[in-house]
Formats: structure tokens, C-alpha cells, sequence
């Protein structure tokens, strides 16, 4: 792969929607709520900033992959299982995001590190959700995190994708609070209901002034 063709995705800066639209790729791996809430909102808002323009999978069985199909969103799977290497593997998505003339990486439960190599091809150009109040409980099993450690109010986190693990700029947050009963499954539930409002709103948000600040 020519790597002078990997390094225009960073400077893929100007709009290729005729409506302005950012041209993002939704990153799953599974059950894909949060890129259901990101299709709603683009459906029910005709200004929405942001065109999903492709789903981009790691897992062949990934659920999301089903709802991007059903509200016809273009998709692709591919396994890092089939690369020799973690290059070889995010050089074939960079191809593919090339193709899709995608200009924002957006991660909704991809659980893939993407290694520097990725990152600096997308450069402030990738976002991640986490959930928790970042810095608070980076890396896996956030909730079980901020359970074990008696917070009484936790979170969730849009963040920009750096080379640390969650530890990119905080675009937006918002709070849940914990109760005394908590368990696992009630508090995963209050934080994907509050994931599902940030999200669209934070990722609209970015795209219509973060995009451009930073270009
Ligand atoms: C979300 O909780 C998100 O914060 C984390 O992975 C989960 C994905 O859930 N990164 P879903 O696939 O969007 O339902």
C-alpha cells in the first residue's frame, strides 16, 4: 500500500457531501445501540451535520451490522483474523475509508485498539464513547469499575481518539447517578439511555464546529 495515499486522510478535510455533511464511519463490534441512536437522529433531523456513510464491523455476527442494513446504510466487515499483521489489517480499513471518502472515524463499541499508525492517519478525526466520567475508569468493565469503587455518580464520556487507552480530549459528558442498589445490568442500562443522548448530539456538535476548528 502506498503510504502518500494513507497520509491524505488526514488532510481530507473539506466537505464531499453536496449538503455539507460530515462523511463518518460508525466502528461496531456488537450490538450497536449507540450507531442506532447516531441513524435516528440523522433521520429525524434534516440539518443533521454528519451522513453515515459506511458501518465498519470487525465481527461478522456484530447485531449492528443488521440495523445499519435495515436503514440501508452501507457496511463492511472484515476480521483482523485474515492479516499477517495489526498494520497489514488497518492499512485494508484505511483503503476502505479511503473509498467511502469518510473524513471522521466514529467508535461505537469497537472493541479494537487502534494501534498509532491508525490514529495518525485520522488524526482529531476519530471519537470514541466510553462509559464512565473519563479519567475515571479508562479501559474495560468501566461500570463494574465505578460499582467497585462506590461512586455515586457516574457517566459517560465522547472523547477524542488519541494513542492512549480513553485518554484523548473530553468533547462532552454526562452524569448518572449510582444507587445504593445498584447492579450491573440497572446501571448499564441508565448509561447507555444517557449514551444514546450524547452521542448524536455531541458527534452533530463536532461536526458542525470541532471539524472545522480543527482543520
Ligand atoms: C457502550 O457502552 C460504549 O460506551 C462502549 O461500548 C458500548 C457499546 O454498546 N464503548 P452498543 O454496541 O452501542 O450497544
Amino acid at each position: 500500500m502506498a503510504l502518500a495515499r494513507l497520509s491524505l486522510a488526514t488532510k481530507m478535510t473539506q466537505k464531499t457531501e453536496p449538503n455539507n455533511q460530515t462523511r463518518i464511519a460508525v466502528f461496531i463490534s456488537g450490538n450497536g445501540s449507540n450507531l442506532q441512536a447516531l441513524i435516528d437522529h440523522q433521520a429525524q433531523n434534516s440539518d443533521c451535520p454528519y451522513d453515515i456513510a459506511l458501518v465498519f464491523s470487525n465481527k461478522e455476527n456484530a447485531y449492528g451490522l443488521q440495523r445499519a442494513e435495515t436503514a440501508g446504510v452501507r457496511t463492511k466487515c472484515l476480521s483482523h483474523r485474515e492479516y499477517d499483521s495489526r498494520q497489514a489489517f488497518e492499512e485494508q480499513i484505511v483503503h476502505i475509508l479511503h473509498d467511502h471518502q469518510i473524513e471522521l472515524v466514529v467508535l461505537a463499541g469497537f472493541m479494537r485498539v487502534l494501534s498509532p499508525f491508525f490514529v495518525s492517519q485520522y488524526a482529531q478525526r476519530i471519537i470514541n464513547i466510553h462509559p464512565s466520567l473519563l479519567p475515571k475508569f479508562p479501559g474495560l468493565n468501566a461500570m463494574e469499575q465505578a460499582l467497585a469503587a462506590r461512586e455515586t455518580i457516574t457517566g459517560c464520556t465522547v472523547h477524542l481518539v488519541d494513542d492512549g487507552v480513553d485518554t484523548g480530549p473530553i468533547l462532552a459528558q454526562k452524569e448518572v447517578s449510582v444507587s445504593s442498589d445498584e447492579t450491573i445490568e440497572s446501571l448499564q442500562k441508565k448509561i447507555h439511555a444517557a449514551e444514546h443522548q450524547l452521542y448524536p448530539s455531541a458527534l452533530a456538535q463536532f461536526c458542525e464546529q470541532g471539524l472545522s476548528a480543527q482543520s
